[in-house]
């Protein structure tokens, strides 16, 4: 697992990300029926590795040019298919937040200083732009976030950021009280005027 942290005054892992050649392997388990991604996880590995110490005893001879072999050729096609093609689905799908999204531009953010600008900085170091997008940037793993602040009143959105929800986590802990009212005032900055004119309005 390749983990960054780049908040400052918190322990907490909020940044854990799979490495991007075991992202196909992650989307395995996310697909995987509930519950069954432990036993998964241990005894398909065991199966995978018994099978091919036992190859050699299995088969011992045969013909080993690929030509003449047009199944064993499908198969590995086949394997590499189905990595690139859970590598994608990792990458894209809504169930898994995007590790690494474009980080938000100043005229996205609207702002270079004060209360909106650390909000934003916020908001990328604490993950949620790996779940929310602002602009087509981020993840789909949340509501897009581009006009929050037209959805949501303040005290909403403070609860939301405090007590997380449905697949999202709570961040009550985790944030200082300092660092919630940044994040808010760059949520509460989200609003179709803000946008339209690239300035920001009073947080
Ligand atoms: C692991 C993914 C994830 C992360 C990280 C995350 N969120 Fe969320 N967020 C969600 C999901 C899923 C919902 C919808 C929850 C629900 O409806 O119960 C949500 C809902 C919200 C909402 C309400 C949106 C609406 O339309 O009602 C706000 C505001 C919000 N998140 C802000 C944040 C902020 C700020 C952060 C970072 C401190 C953050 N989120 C981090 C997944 C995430």
């Amino acid at each position: 697992m390749a983990q960054t942290n780049s908040s400052s005054g918190s322990n907490f892992r909020n940044h854990v990300s799979p490495d991007w050649y075991l992202l196909w392997y992650f989307a395995v388990l996310a697909l995987l029926p509930h519950g069954t991604e432990q036993v998964f996880m241990v005894f398909g590995p065991l199966l995978a590795g018994l099978l091919l110490i036992a190859l050699p005893f299995i088969a011992p001879s045969g013909e080993r040019s690929p030509r003449r072999r047009p199944w064993a050729v499908a198969g590995v096609l086949l394997t590499v298919t189905a990595i690139a093609a859970l590598w994608i689905e990792g990458e894209r799908s809504p169930w898994s937040p995007n590790f690494d999204p474009r980080p938000l531009t100043p005229q996205i953010v609207g702002a270079t200083s004060g209360p909106v600008f650390v909000g934003a900085q916020l908001f990328q170091e604490k993950s949620c732009l790996d779940c929310h997008l602002i602009q087509g940037r981020g993840g789909h793993r949340g509501p897009d976030l581009t006009f929050i602040a037209d959805r949501l009143t303040k005290s909403d959105i403070i609860i939301r950021i405090v007590n997380g929800g449905v697949n999202m986590p709570a961040f009550g802990a985790t944030l200082k009280p300092g660092e919630i009212n940044d994040l808010v005032a760059f949520m509460e900055s989200r609003t179709k005027h803000q946008s339209a004119s690239g300035t920001t309005t009073s947080p």
